[in-house]
């Protein structure tokens, strides 16, 4: 095409289509990062999950170190020293992250004067690692049935989200909106009406069974 005056959006058009794309990237700048928010929620919460389950398993895999078998005194001794030492910990803090897992080792790091201070001070008293860790102290996940930055109940309820017939958006993480997946048999927003095809047998407030 030659360059004439057909060719060239008409001057009034112009900023139109600029303040469109203005408007457009505006939105991107807008939605990027809050979706980017949630997805960082989601993926700490469940490295501090990962986190938590090598320390059960380094704590199994230890539970029997130092320990011959036998049943002598100073076995008993040397044993229940072992149980709670610095030693032990140390051990099972080595073994938590794989050495290529970023957000592990970057928790772990951040974290590990927390980690020890409740193996020294608080197990005892908050014996659930991932509840006091993960939940109420870090704050990178919630309680079951829960979501969000502030952990409120899913829809449907923390005891039964989705009425038991579907999955809660963020359950149990601080990231996702709470809103349900239906299992195929279900759908609306609290999973309790029947998909097409589906056929109800029984419904009340709470339950429903397609
Ligand atoms: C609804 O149905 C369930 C399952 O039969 C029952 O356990 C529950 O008590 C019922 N709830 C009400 C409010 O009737």
């Amino acid at each position: 095409m030659g360059p004439g005056p057909s060719s060239s959006p008409s001057p009034a058009l112009r900023p139109t289509r600029v303040a469109l794309a203005v408007l457009l990237c505006a939105a991107l700048l807008l939605s990027l990062p809050v979706r980017g928010a949630g997805e960082r929620r989601r993926l700490a919460c469940s490295t501090c999950r990962g986190i938590v389950d090598r320390f059960n398993q380094g704590l199994a895999d230890t539970a029997k170190k130092n320990f011959g078998g036998g049943n002598t005194a100073w076995e008993e001794k040397t044993l229940s020293k072992y149980e709670s030492s610095e030693i032990r910990l140390v051990e099972i803090i080595e073994n938590l992250c794989d050495s290529s897992n970023f957000e592990c080792n970057n928790m772990v790091e951040e974290h590990e004067e927390l980690i020890e201070k409740w193996w020294f001070k608080l197990k005892k008293k908050y014996p659930d690692l991932f509840k006091w860790f993960c939940i109420e102290t870090i704050e990178v996940c919630c309680p079951a049935g829960t979501y969000g930055p502030d952990c409120l109940a899913c829809r449907g309820g923390s005891e039964r989200p989705c009425h038991g017939n579907g999955h809660c958006d963020g359950d149990g993480t601080r990231g996702g909106d709470g809103s349900c997946s239906c299992k195929k048999e279900y759908t609306g927003q609290f999973c309790l009406d029947c998909s097409s095809g589906y056929f109800s047998s029984l419904r009340n407030e709470t339950h429903s069974v397609c």
